[in-house]
């Protein structure tokens, strides 16, 4: 499927039009960032790793039922996936505290959250994604209580999928943020899932593998990256 225009760039992926009005390709570029983009890089590999553990996730929440938007892989980099009309919110689950829930709230770093925590956020760059609940989003459009109750339930759904799947792999899922959008009227999982957009810690030791090896000049990034989807059993070029 070639890609046509760029409909919008993010801070590590492209999405492109395609001939298809219904699908777009999604590009994971080599570009990182935090800190709002104060912190940036461009790191050899990033992309094809993180799109090859994206393609990992997603299939593994399609077999256990969960909707998502992703296609198939087309190469290293580049994913097709349904073109959704996206909510501007963010869910994030927490299983143990870190992050933005300790500076926020003063919890214990590390400390495990049981229920797990669901938070929502704006997704709005020029705001710092602020943290909002559902009454902001009734009242302002943002989502109704009804996509409020299926983007929480899926994401709960997508916890018992995946913090299980990353426990047998050596990895403890610390948080992880999600994104919905709207396809012929359903809620269907959107965005990535890689170490970009999640926490993960290695189970005995709590060494970090994620985006906050950059955040916190820990180490490697793509080589922690590279770890994460060996442990998961894919098979990097
Ligand atoms: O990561 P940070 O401390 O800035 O914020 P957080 O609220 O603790 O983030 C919770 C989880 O969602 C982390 O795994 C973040 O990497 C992820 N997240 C994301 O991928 N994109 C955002 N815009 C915000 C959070």
């Amino acid at each position: 499927m070639d890609k046509l225009k760029a409909l919008y760039e993010g801070k590590a992926k492209t999405a492109w039009e395609t001939a298809d009005p219904n699908y777009v390709v999604m590009e994971f570029r080599n570009d990182t960032s935090a800190f709002d983009g104060g912190k940036t890089a461009s790191l050899a590999r990033k992309g094809l790793v993180n799109s090859a553990v994206d393609e990992h996730v997603m299939t593994a929440l399609s077999a256990a039922g969960i909707e998502t938007h992703f296609e198939r892989r087309i190469d290293a980099n580049n994913v097709l996936v349904k073109r959704l009309q996206m909510l501007p919110v963010e869910c994030v689950v927490r299983n143990r505290a870190s992050g933005s829930i300790v500076r926020r709230l003063g919890v214990e770093d590390g400390a495990t959250l049981a229920p797990p925590v669901f938070e929502l956020f704006l997704k709005n760059d020029e705001l710092h994604d602020p943290m909002i609940n559902a009454s902001h989003c009734v009242t302002f459009g943002w989502a109704s209580a009804e996509q409020l109750a299926e983007m929480e339930a899926l994401t709960l759904q997508v916890n018992a999928v995946l913090a299980p799947m990353f426990l047998a792999a050596g990895m403890i899922l610390v948080d992880y943020k999600l994104e919905f959008g709207l396809f012929e009227g359903r809620m269907v999982l959107g965005d990535e899932f890689s170490p970009d957009g999640c926490r993960l810690w290695d189970a005995t030791t709590l060494r970090k593998l994620d985006k906050d090896v950059f955040r916190q000049d820990l180490g490697d990034l793509v080589e922690s990256y590279q770890e994460v989807a060996t442990r998961l059993g894919v098979v990097l070029p």
